[in-house]
């Protein structure tokens, strides 16, 4: 029997280990090298392995290959956009809370981090309007589909509206969307791109469909921003890692990745389930996000809450939970927990669960 007090971690959102294909990968390797060997042991093109481009920009309306940089994980590109269009002193307006590496790429580049408040259906939109009149920021970094760290998804509406008042101030939108595909219930919404593709980049990463280790994540765009960054990308790497990209590649071609999303649907969808139904059973009294996809549940505590002892007690019942401080643009949120589940089994998240509301019950 398993012990109730083994430590339970909902500190990464990292994918079920259980998922990972491993020898999957190393037949497809065996395949591409014997198809593609030598394009993909030598330098190439900037912009990632051609196949794959030309699929990706088949997969979506608008998009040309010319206008596709797969690169190494959609964390690097995101730091080489940060990197070419923001200087020193440059406003940047992300959700709050956002993707704490994210925070940390924009940081670093100098720019100057303002947070519009997420609500449970998106931006709030009044803030984003008064934020883009008076701050007249380069860009503005959304994560529309099951955000990092708070679950929640945007609606069509406050998308569009999204993409009208951005592209009213010529603000750059960066859509970042690497859970879109994985949908546990409901349907698709429209991307922002789809409302304004020349003035939003949208992207995305094979991170959670196939796995974190093949580094492969792509970036949509008008051509000459995704040309601009072939060549940021060129004296940055050189070439992305082929190898992983021929491979991605065959995945999509023979259409493993379609089942590979069902299947990684049918894995993480009643971890999802477990998640909601033991906050509603164990934690009543906090406020979370009914999320719909993604690998997040976002939590607030109560108001009333002491959440220095809170973690601390946390901590003593062998809970590992992230530091909520990096989520937040202006440090704020001492009272956010944010719970990831798709690396714990359905008994794993009730037990987890029932701790924390026991903890908050202690206090
Ligand atoms: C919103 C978001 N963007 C980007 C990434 C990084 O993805 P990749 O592995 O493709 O670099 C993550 C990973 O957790 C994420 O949550």
């Amino acid at each position: 029997m398993k012990d109730v007090r083994e430590k339970i971690s909902f500190n990464r959102g990292v994918p079920a280990a259980e998922s990972l294909p491993g020898r999957k990968i190393g037949e497809v390797t065996k395949e591409v090298m014997g198809r593609y060997g030598h394009s993909l042991l030598q330098y190439g093109d900037s912009k990632g392995f051609s196949p794959l481009r030309e699929r990706l920009a088949d997969r979506y309306e608008d998009a040309t290959s010319e206008g596709v940089l797969v690169g190494n994980g959609s964390l690097q590109i995101l730091d080489m956009i940060a990197n070419l269009v923001v200087d020193p002193g440059d406003n940047v307006l992300v959700e709050s809370p956002s993707y704490d590496r994210a925070l940390t790429i924009f940081n670093r580049v100098g720019a100057e981090v303002q947070g519009v408040e997420l609500e449970k259906d998106g931006p709030n939109l009044e803030e984003l309007e008064v934020l883009l009149e008076t701050h007249r920021p380069k860009l503005l970094y959304t994560i529309p589909d099951f955000q990092n760290p708070t679950g929640v998804c945007a609606t069509g509406k406050k998308r569009e509206q999204v993409a009208r008042l951005t592209a009213k101030h010529g603000t750059l939108v960066v859509e970042d969307s690497p859970y879109r595909k994985l949908r546990y219930r409901g349907g698709e919404k429209s991307t922002l791109r789809s409302f304004n593709p020349e003035g939003v980049v949208q992207m995305s990463s094979f991170s959670k469909l196939v796995g974190p280790g093949m580094r492969v994540g792509w970036v949509l765009g008008d051509p000459k921003i995704i040309n601009d960054l072939a060549v940021y990308a060129e004296d940055t790497y050189i070439t992305p890692s082929l190898l992983s990209q021929g491979v991605v590649n065959q995945l999509v071609e023979e259409g493993w990745l379609e089942k590979n999303i069902e299947e990684l649907v049918r894995l993480y969808g009643p971890r999802l389930k477990a998640t909601l139904e033991s906050l509603d059973k164990y934690f009543p009294e906090a406020d979370w996000v009914r999320a719909q996809g993604g690998f997040f549940v976002g939590l607030w505590l109560p108001d009333n809450t002491e959440v220095d002892r809170f973690y601390s007690r946390a901590e003593e019942e062998n809970l590992v939970l992230a530091s909520p401080a990096g989520f937040f643009p202006d440090r704020g949120g001492e009272g956010f927990v944010r719970l990831p589940f798709p690396a714990l089994s359905p008994d794993r998240i009730e037990e987890g669960i029932k701790r924390l509301g026991k903890v908050w019950r202690s206090l």
